[in-house]
């Protein structure tokens, strides 16, 4: 019914470094060529844990979307915002928060995970409670359907489905359903209107799921339905009543885990990390320092590339034949370490040469991003109103 939509939030953590770019940033870019994208700030989410050291949220929200247009996010595909720019966020999650099961929150596993893992702050707070749900109303508002996301993050998607599926069902239903369900059958024409009765009825009494995506399709391309009809349509299907919200899946990077200095995952509490707009000296002196095998002691010790982090970085960065080049030098010692490190440290600097560029635009005009961030507020704001409305109306709040 609706179109693909793809929204992805981030907190504003300052400057990314490569993890970000590996892990999330790269699929950004990708996905903006293919689906309208929404990528937002998620300044509120911050402070959700951060509420007693609010003071760098700006300064870090401005570095992260520059980090974002260094790595190619490009906000002529996409729209780049800020959520408490939109403030219909905050209005969603009061209303959604009226029919949130209190057990729903508790039982999200962030929730005690998180306040374990922190818990030399005081997170016993609703704020950090509704954590979840704040993040639902993020992606319900904008009816997107595909949420790209960690691992980590599934069971917050699966929540926002949870409470989709709960918000429909109590307020999809409207006075006269059926008849008007009925009457908009009509309206798809006579040989529509029957392959939708056929599909209905084998995804109703025989659960064929290919019936309900035949009959999804079809819907898709019924031009001549008003919007309130293909809703009703959409739901008649299920059985359920007007879908009102949209239940979205979370789309896993199936990226690979991008290793940091010293062979754990890079991040940024470990201490290991690689800025993505690092300066070229310090990302040269950084590997050029970074442990190796430790069993090569020595020029003439021979080494393992499997017991080495430097050889995880050869693993994303480097072609097969230097890789080979790696392996039969370190294990015979024909190498020495440096030298295997000089092609790392050249494709990083590789990668990294189009992002300073693409960023000292934007550092030399703080109004560029200033503009694209505006914009992109004024975009996501109209579609958050047109859902807001719906919420508005489906919950009796409609005054008009
Ligand atoms: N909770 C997400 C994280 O920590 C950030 C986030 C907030 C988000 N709202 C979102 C991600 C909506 C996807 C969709 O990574
Ligand atoms: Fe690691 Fe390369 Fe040294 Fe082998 S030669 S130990 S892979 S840095």
């Amino acid at each position: 019914m609706y179109a693909e939509k793809v929204l992805s939030g981030m907190r504003p953590t300052g400057r990314l470094h490569l993890g970000h770019y590996h892990g999330v940033l790269k699929n950004w870019v990708q996905l903006q060529q293919e689906y309208p994208c929404l990528f937002f700030v998620a300044d509120w989410h911050a402070l959700t844990t951060h509420y007693e050291e609010p003071g760098r949220i700006v300064d870090d929200a401005w570095e992260m979307v520059i980090d974002w247009l260094a790595a190619g996010v490009d906000p002529s595909q996409a729209t780049l915002f800020i959520q408490s720019r939109v403030a219909e966020h905050a209005e969603l999650q009061l209303l959604l928060s009226m029919m949130t099961p209190l057990g729903w929150l508790e039982r999200v596993p962030t929730y005690k995970d998180q306040q374990e893992k922190l818990s030399h702050k005081d997170l016993s707070t609703y704020g950090f409670l509704g954590y979840p749900l704040l993040q639902a109303a993020d992606i319900l508002i904008y009816r997107a359907n595909r949420v790209p996301v960690g691992e980590d993050q599934v069971p917050h998607i699966e929540f926002t489905r949870e409470i989709a599926r709960r918000f429909n069902h109590l307020y999809g239903r409207e006075v006269g359903f059926e008849e008007k369900a009925r009457e908009a059958v009509k309206q798809l024409g006579k040989k529509r209107a029957k392959l939708y009765e056929e599909l209905r009825t084998r995804y109703q009494e025989r659960g064929e799921a290919d019936a309900l995506e035949q009959a999804h399709a079809l819907l898709d391309e019924a031009q001549s339905l008003s919007h309130g009809d293909r809703e009703r349509l959409f739901g008649y299907l299920e059985g359920s009543g007007k879908m009102i919200l949209v239940e979205p899946d979370a789309l896993l990077t199936a990226s690979a885990r991008m290793p940091g200095l010293d062979g754990q995952k890079m991040s940024k509490s470990y201490g290991n990390t690689i800025a993505l707009r690092e300066d070229p000296a310090s990302v040269t002196r950084k590997i050029r320092t970074m442990q190796t095998d430790p069993q090569r002691v020595r020029r003439s010790d021979p080494g393992d590339p499997e017991k080495c982090p430097v050889w995880d970085f050869h693993a994303i960065y480097s072609s097969e034949p230097t890789r080979q080049w790696v392996r039969e030098g370190c294990t015979s010692a024909g190498i020495g370490c440096l030298e295997c490190k000089q092609p790392v440290i050249e494709a990083v600097l590789r990668e990294q040469e189009p992002m300073h560029e693409r960023a000292q635009l934007y550092l030399d005009d703080p109004h560029l991003v200033r503009n694209i961030v505006a914009d992109g507020c004024d975009r996501a704001r109209k579609l958050a109103q047109e859902t807001m409305r719906d919420v508005r109306e489906a919950m009796g709040l409609d005054y008009n």
